[in-house]
């Protein structure tokens, strides 16, 4: 019985713990995301909804109160991605598929993004080249797919991609030669991009076929 008691003690102070160390959002993160909601005039997006923006819609925070993801798929958004999104330097989750969002990518922004795991802005009208620069080392899955980007995609990204595990750029207007060689010889376990509907030079898939995977 009192180790019962005992325990349940323990509980209580383990969670009140918790709810001090709970942190509100980091300031810095929340006008970043106040300036994201800027570009995106119309969605269906109720924020700000309170004084912590750790508990807005789409919004998880770490304990210390920095926005790690933003996850607002299927919300209705049209406009651009604000280049503030680069401020959000703890952001390792990034959903904003299924919306309207037009024009280019934030490029000056993206490689600040140095924690970023997951990029999915799938089925939107982004229109842009791919800069080499754009994604971080820790980088484990792209899906850019069914958008309006355009260029070439150059081999040294693959190379800072270490841990890339998913790549799909499909149904975009992506021209030129793809040096295949630019994933089967780096470090990036990526093993079956999907670059289908663009406008790749065949010779690519001609190699990926013959390479002893
Ligand atoms: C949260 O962000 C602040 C300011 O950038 C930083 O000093 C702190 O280490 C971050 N906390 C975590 C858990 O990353
Ligand atoms: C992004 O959100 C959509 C809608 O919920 C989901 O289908 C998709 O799997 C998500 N992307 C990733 C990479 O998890
Ligand atoms: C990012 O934060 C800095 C302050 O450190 C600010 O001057 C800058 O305007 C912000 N960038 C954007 C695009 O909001
Ligand atoms: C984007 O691709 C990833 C990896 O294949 C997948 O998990 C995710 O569901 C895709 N996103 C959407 C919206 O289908
Ligand atoms: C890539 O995305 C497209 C949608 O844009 C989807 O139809 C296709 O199945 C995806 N490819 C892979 C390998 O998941």
């Amino acid at each position: 019985m009192l180790h019962l008691v005992i325990f349940h003690l323990i509980l209580l102070f383990l969670s009140y713990f918790a709810y001090l160390t709970h942190q509100a959002c980091n300031q810095f993160d929340q006008q970043s995301l106040l300036s994201f909601q800027l570009y995106i005039p119309s969605s269906s997006l109720n924020w700000p909804s309170s004084d912590d923006c750790c508990l807005w819609e789409g919004i998880t925070c770490d304990a210390s109160g920095n926005v790690t993801r933003l996850w607002l798929p299927s919300k209705g958004i049209s406009g651009t991605i604000s280049p503030s999104i680069g401020n959000l330097t703890h952001l390792s989750n990034l959903n904003l598929s299924h919306n309207r969002l037009l024009g280019p990518l934030p490029v000056t922004s993206f490689p600040s993004l140095i924690q970023l795991q997951i990029l999915d802005l799938s089925y939107n009208s982004l229109i842009d080249e791919f800069q080499s620069t754009l994604l971080s080392n820790h980088i484990e899955l792209v899906n850019l797919s069914s958008n309006r980007l355009h260029g070439l995609i150059p081999s040294s990204y693959f190379q800072q991609a270490g841990n890339l595990m998913s790549f799909n750029v499909s149904n975009n207007a992506f021209t030129g030669p793809i040096p295949s060689s630019a994933w089967i010889d780096s470090s990036c376990s990526v093993r079956l991009p999907d670059l289908s509907y663009n406008d790749l030079v065949a010779r690519f898939l001609l190699d990926l076929e013959i390479a002893p995977k």
